[in-house]
């Protein structure tokens, strides 16, 4: 194990001079704290005893029933016997990867994907082989050639790992048809996918895409959150996954933490069942959207030329590539010193790509800070264009698709 990119960067991101457009916090200053204080008050009154007790390995009941409701939005309808409540989608992915992962197996992963992703691939020793995708995501054909190319090496594929919607880092969403044909795909090649889905629900233009598990019970294990849709700090994910692996996704999770937090599962369900929570989401949709606005604004009007970026639907992040030449990791403190913060992109890969490619979070911050952010953000990176001008360019690892230059993008 290995500290991440983005972890040692939130020390200094943190800085209250510094406009950090690295983590990827939930804005959570617009729920109503009033309604949640006395909710969590009248839980402990009212259920206290079973609040503050252990509780089941697999999940609440209750909140699986509700788990399952709250899924329906995506198309998916799944069983509460199927449900395993997780403490954030994050275990799910350690559970996913424990019980399937033996030292050398390939697991398939978009380029980019998720850095929590792959530093838990890393903990258990998986190799990752990234899959390419461009302005729609995961492209089908590449993932044909990735597995036609693994199986030829001799290695195992244990099961493809996809960010279908309002993809982190990405912030790109996969259109319906090439959710079928990767579906087909998997399903010829008998490929395990495992389906992470906690953005799902923020689109801006208030559709929720298709789940990939709506079409497939057997080959899909879905994992959802609470933690974009509610809030992170109660820890509450869930798998669904075909009976005889949610069997042993429950022994996992007994083996690390018995259950799941009985009272923030409990806190989720009052929520779920006393609050409109789908109002709610549709107010997140909106602050989010007014800061995608603003991030995707600032950029067109201050970003100097060759510069490209993604221009997400939904979602926190928007993933930017610099001129040929510039590596975003070697720009990191200059950009630091001019009171502005990223993540580079080579976090986001397995294997050190991703040099002119960097990911910024429009989450958190609000639209004036984020203007003022990219204004930073494009100085610097305008001298480093000037001094790669007067020195020349330095070698960069870049892979095609999203990093590669896109002319037709501003
Ligand atoms: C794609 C993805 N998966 C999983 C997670 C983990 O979320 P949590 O453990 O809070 O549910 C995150 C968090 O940012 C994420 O972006």
């Amino acid at each position: 194990m290995t500290a991440s990119e983005v972890r040692s960067l939130f020390a200094v991101a943190s800085r209250p001079e510094v406009v950090s457009l690295a983590g990827g916090m939930p804005n959570i200053s617009g729920l109503p704290m009033d309604v949640v204080g006395s909710l969590l008050n009248n839980l402990i009154e009212k259920r206290g005893l079973t609040a503050l007790q252990y509780g089941s390995g697999q999940g609440d009941p209750r909140l699986r029933e509700q788990i399952c409701e709250v899924m329906s939005a995506t198309g998916v309808r799944g069983h509460p016997d199927d449900v395993t409540v997780t403490v954030g989608s994050q275990q799910a992915l350690d559970l996913v990867t424990r019980i399937f992962i033996d030292p050398g197996d390939v697991i398939l992963a978009e380029a980019p994907s998720y850095v929590g992703a792959l530093s838990t691939f890393r903990s258990y020793q998986a190799e990752v082989v990234h899959v390419e995708m461009d302005d729609e995501g995961l492209i089908p054909d590449r993932l044909r050639e990735a597995i036609r190319a693994v199986n030829a090496s001799g290695r195992r594929i244990k099961f493809l790992y996809t960010i279908p919607s309002y993809h982190n880092p990405a912030g790109v969403t996969l259109p319906a048809e090439r959710r079928t044909e990767i579906l087909r795909i998997c399903r010829q090649e008998d490929l395990l996918i495992i389906e992470d889905d906690p953005y799902g629900l923020l689109g801006f233009d208030g559709e929720v895409p298709r789940a990939m598990r709506a079409d497939d019970d057997e080959g899909v294990v879905y994992l959802g959150s609470f933690s974009k849709t509610f809030a992170p700090g109660f820890r509450v994910g869930w798998t669904l996954a075909p009976h005889a692996v949610r069997e042993k996704l429950v022994l996992a999770a007994e083996s690390s933490v018995l259950c799941p937090p009985t009272f923030s599962q409990l806190a989720v369900s009052e929520y779920l069942s006393g609050y409109d929570w789908r109002g709610q989401v549709k107010a997140f949709r909106e602050l989010y959207r007014e800061r995608r606005d603003a991030m995707l604004g600032a950029l067109s009007d201050l970003m100097p030329e060759g510069t490209h970026w993604t221009h997400p639907s939904g979602g926190f992040y928007v993933w930017l590539t610099l001129p040929e030449g510039l590596d975003t990791k070697a720009m990191l403190p200059r950009a630091v010193t001019n009171r502005v913060a990223y993540v580079p992109g080579t976090a986001f890969y397995a294997d050190g790509f991703g040099s002119r490619s960097m990911r910024l979070s429009y989450c958190y911050p609000t639209p004036e800070r984020i203007r003022e952010g990219v204004r930073r953000l494009a100085q610097v990176v305008e001298q480093e264009v000037e001094l790669r001008t007067a020195f020349g360019a330095s070698t960069s690892s870049r892979r095609p698709g999203l990093d590669a230059p896109a002319p037709d993008q501003s």
